[in-house]
């Protein structure tokens, strides 16, 4: 992973040590809270140095990990601070790094003035190790996390999963990139070390001090400004070289429309649950909330002085300015091969899911205690998923990837970039989406396990759009 120092750009980070320092910060030494007019096309927008969150690696940190929920005030651009709350004082959170076939260890301690528990999104763990709001934990209080991880390479993420308050941890800054390492990827020469970056994208709303608010709507929380890992009208410095991002639609609600603004392709090699089996070049591609995509752009062949744009064309924003400033152009290659998806076969059995108005899952609302269904470990399902309005509805299940066989009705398809192993699917209106799913009890699994399928629009869910299963 790339570090601050290596992209010419530095982020100073504040914390909250002295009164001076909070003082110092009226509303007036904010004038910036036009945000969302500095990030439109053709402004001279001021641009703030992309700030890379620090990389935690299981094979080298001592074990437990301690992650840290609380409070802190950072500064998000600019020399402002404002009020935020973090994993272990980052916003986002530390980048966590682990190799399939190993084990982590993480004790989560709650510095939040009310509960919280983190979930793994994409890991495949048992249900004690899943962060299921059942499991939340008091302010003051401790959960325990130990687990193998058998995922393929791939870039999942953390974020609180409380009943009811996801929307607003995940809002104020709770969230982090969690990236699983493999040999298959090793071998295939991608874009590495500063030319592989995060970027976890959201959208945001200040006070008039600066501060993160969170003020939903019950339609879902859209922000009028963006962040890009925390950073206002982030720029990056870059070589004339191939760069791999690892994209995360962080957001509530807000779907992206990812394209570049010279309008160049770029290339998609991965997806929630990893590589695809090969490359797909797009010049635009839709990101929902909580799916990752695993990009590689080429600025190869820039005249130094270049400035190109992440740019999200369904708002007109600005995401991510990258200036070519630099020749170094190491060896790197995207493969015409990239993986082999095994796919799963023919179903054993069905299931329908109507994600209904804004709050409900075939007519019923979460119960923390009721458990809605059950399903064998081993079999291969077919799920379908239905809207009756109200959504976007980006459908996320714990506990598996899956993988999409058909959409009918309103897109009409499934993309290219929705092939391989997905953990979470966009279902628009109109639309029925169709997924093949099983799930694998690993040898560590005691009894049965339970986990979640719920809307990832954060505002549904905390609604009660989401439903407890077990897997037996
Ligand atoms: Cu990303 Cu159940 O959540
Ligand atoms: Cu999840
Ligand atoms: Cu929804």
């Amino acid at each position: 992973m790339t570090s601050d120092a290596s992209s010419g750009y530095s982020r100073r980070r504040f914390l909250t040590t002295s009164i001076a320092a909070a003082g110092a910060l009226s509303a007036s030494a904010w004038p910036a809270l036009g945000a969302m007019q500095r990030g439109k096309p053709g402004g001279n927008t001021t641009r703030y140095p992309l700030h890379i969150p620090s990389v935690v690696d299981f094979a080298t940190e001592p074990q437990p990990l301690t992650l840290t929920c609380a409070p802190t005030r950072l500064d998000l651009g600019g020399n402002r601070l404002s009020d935020v709350w973090a994993y272990n004082g980052s916003f986002p959170g530390p980048t966590l790094s682990a190799r399939q076939g190993t084990s982590v260890s993480i004790d989560l301690v709650n510095s939040l003035p009310e509960e919280t528990i983190t979930h793994w999104h994409g890991m495949i763990v048992d249900g004690a190790n899943d962060g299921g709001p059942h499991l939340a934990v008091g302010p003051g209080g401790q959960y325990s996390y130990a687990f193998p991880v058998p995922n393929r390479a791939c870039m999942n993420w953390y974020h609180p999963h409380p009943h009811m308050m996801t929307g607003m941890q995940v809002n104020l800054g709770l969230a982090g990139a969690f990236i699983i390492r493999d040999d298959e990827e090793d071998a295939l020469g991608l874009p590495w070390g500063n030319y592989e970056i995060p970027l976890i994208i959201r959208d945001v709303n200040y006070d008039k001090s600066g501060n993160i608010i969170y003020n939903p709507r019950t339609s879902g929380f859209e922000g009028k400004s963006f962040l890009v890992n925390g950073t206002r009208d982030p720029g990056l410095d870059v070589t004339t070289a191939l760069y791999r991002f690892r994209v995360l639609n962080g957001s509530s609600a807000r779907i992206y429309l990812l394209a570049l603004s010279n309008g160049a392709q770029f290339t998609v090699i991965g997806n929630d649950g990893g590589l695809l089996a090969a490359p797909v070049n797009v010049n635009r591609i839709e990101l929902a909330p909580a799916e990752r995509l695993d990009l590689v752009v080429s600025f190869r062949g820039m005249s130094l002085g270049t400035k190109v744009n992440l740019v999200d064309v369904n708002t007109g924003w600005n995401l991510l300015e990258f200036n070519v400033t630099g020749t170094n152009n190491p060896p790197s290659q995207v493969p015409s091969a990239l993986s082999t998806i095994a796919l799963l076969g023919t179903p054993v059995s069905t299931r329908t899911f109507s994600f209904d108005g804004m709050s409900r899952i075939n007519g019923l609302e979460f119960e923390m205690d009721r458990i809605d269904f059950r399903v064998p470990f081993g079999d291969v399902e077919q799920w379908t998923f239905n809207t009756a309005g109200n959504a976007p509805h980006p459908v996320h299940v714990h506990g598996a990837s899956f993988q999409i066989v058909a959409r009918r009705g309103g897109r009409g398809q499934v993309f290219p970039w929705e092939s391989g192993w997905k953990d979470t699917v966009l279902l628009q209106d109109q639309e029925s989406v169709d997924i093949r799913i099983r799930f694998d009890r690993l040898p560590h699994y005691v009894g049965d396990q339970r986990y979640l399928i719920h809307c990832h629009k954060l505002e549904h869910e905390d609604m009660g759009m989401m439903s407890n299963f077990e897997v037996y």
